[in-house]
Formats: structure tokens, C-alpha cells, sequence
């Protein structure tokens, strides 16, 4: 069997790092892990004057996550945040009231900055408002990617060994989580 990822990258930026970070995550998956990304750029603001009735962006929005079975973010920081796009669509998917789209979904987080703590506050705050959110959230490994353009070349490379490993690992690991969570937690509809 095959598990469905869904993935957001937090970044509207035409040269996202954090784009590039999550080519080489997929490159470095293991083979039964098969990767869509949910796109947020075209989402408005979200406003509860929208409950009810959604735009399609944001019904596309919902239905993508709907069909994952897991859900990865990769996220920039943003003045020790998450940037307000990325915000903004975990907005959109927790509403309506009562439909909230990251109930018990496996999820997991993960972000690269040109700065040293490699997002480790972006992720902090994403992880609480996930917490809010109810989804199942891989605790264990953290991953900070400190990015510089040796380590990543470009094409979803990984030029250093032991980032590479790292990398590896932690999607090893996400899988592993998705499975337990899947486990006890079926997700019928993806
Ligand atoms: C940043 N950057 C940044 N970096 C960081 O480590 N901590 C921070 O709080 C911030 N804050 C911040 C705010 C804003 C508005 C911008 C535009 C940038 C720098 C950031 O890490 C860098 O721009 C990355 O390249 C952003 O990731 P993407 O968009 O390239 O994926």
C-alpha cells in the first residue's frame, strides 16, 4: 500500500528554499510515500462572512486534504512565525465550524532558514496552532535546516552526506508515524 502526502510549502516566493527543501524530502521518501502539493497562493483572506458558502479555492482546498492521507508542512520563518499565506490556509481548512480538515490527521513539520535556528520558532508556533487544530503531529525527530546553496545545489540535491542521511531518516520516520496514526485512526475518504 501506498500512503497519499499532501504538502504545503509556506512560501510564496518564486526562489523559496524551503520549495527546494521539499524536493529533495520527496526525493529522499521512502517509495510508498506518494506526494501532492496543496497549493495556498491563490486562497483570499480568509472571513467567517465566507462559512457559508466557500470559494472554490478554498473547497479545492479542503477536498485536497480531504483525499491525504498525512499531511508534511515546509515552512519559512517569518519574524519568528509562520509567513501569514501558510496562516491564512490553515485558517481556511479549520473552518466551517465543525469541519475542521486536520482533525487527527498525521502531520508533520519541518522548515529551512538562511539563519541558524533553521525556523525552529516558525515551527514552535505552527506546532501549537496544529495542536488547536486536533492533528496527530510526529514529536519526534525535530528538524532544523540551516540552508546554504552548497548543501543544496539545486533539483531537490542534497550535496552533504550526513544532511542527506538526516533528511532520509526523518521521512523514514514520518512514515512510520502515519502508520501508527492510520492504525487506530483510518482515514476513509483519502
Ligand atoms: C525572513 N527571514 C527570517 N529568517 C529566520 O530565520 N527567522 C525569521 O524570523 C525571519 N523573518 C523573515 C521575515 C520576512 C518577512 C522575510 C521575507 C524573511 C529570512 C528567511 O529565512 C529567508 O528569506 C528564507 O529564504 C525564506 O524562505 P523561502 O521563502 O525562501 O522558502
Amino acid at each position: 500500500t501506498t500512503f497519499k502526502v499532501g504538502y504545503f510549502v509556506g512560501s510564496l516566493s518564486s526562489t523559496s528554499i524551503n520549495r527546494e527543501l521539499s524536493k529533495a524530502l520527496i526525493a529522499l521518501a521512502p517509495d510508498d510515500l506518494e506526494f501532492t502539493e496543496i497549493p495556498i497562493r491563490e486562497l483570499p483572506l480568509y472571513s467567517p462572512d465566507h462559512d457559508a458558502a466557500y470559494p472554490p479555492e478554498a473547497v479545492a482546498l479542503k477536498e485536497a486534504i480531504q483525499r491525504s492521507q498525512a499531511i508534511l508542512f515546509v515552512t519559512p520563518e517569518y519574524n519568528r512565525s509562520i509567513p501569514g499565506a501558510l496562516k491564512n490556509a490553515i485558517d481556511w481548512a479549520s473552518r466551517p465550524w465543525g469541519q475542521n480538515s486536520f482533525d487527527h490527521v498525521p502531520t508533520a513539520v519541518i522548515g529551512a532558514s538562511i539563519g541558524a535556528i533553521g525556523t525552529a520558532l516558525a515551527q514552535q508556533s505552527l506546532r501549537a496552532v496544529l495542536s488547536f487544530c486536533n492533528a496527530r503531529q510526529m514529536t519526534s525527530p525535530e528538524a532544523y535546516i540551516k540552508f546554504t546553496p552548497e548543501t543544496f545545489p539545486g533539483g531537490g540535491r542534497v550535496a552533504d552526506e550526513s544532511t542527506k542521511t538526516f533528511l532520509a531518516t526523518y521521512m523514514a520516520e514520518f512514515r512510520d508515524h502515519i502508520t501508527r496514526v492510520l492504525t487506530v485512526l483510518p482515514r476513509h475518504d483519502a
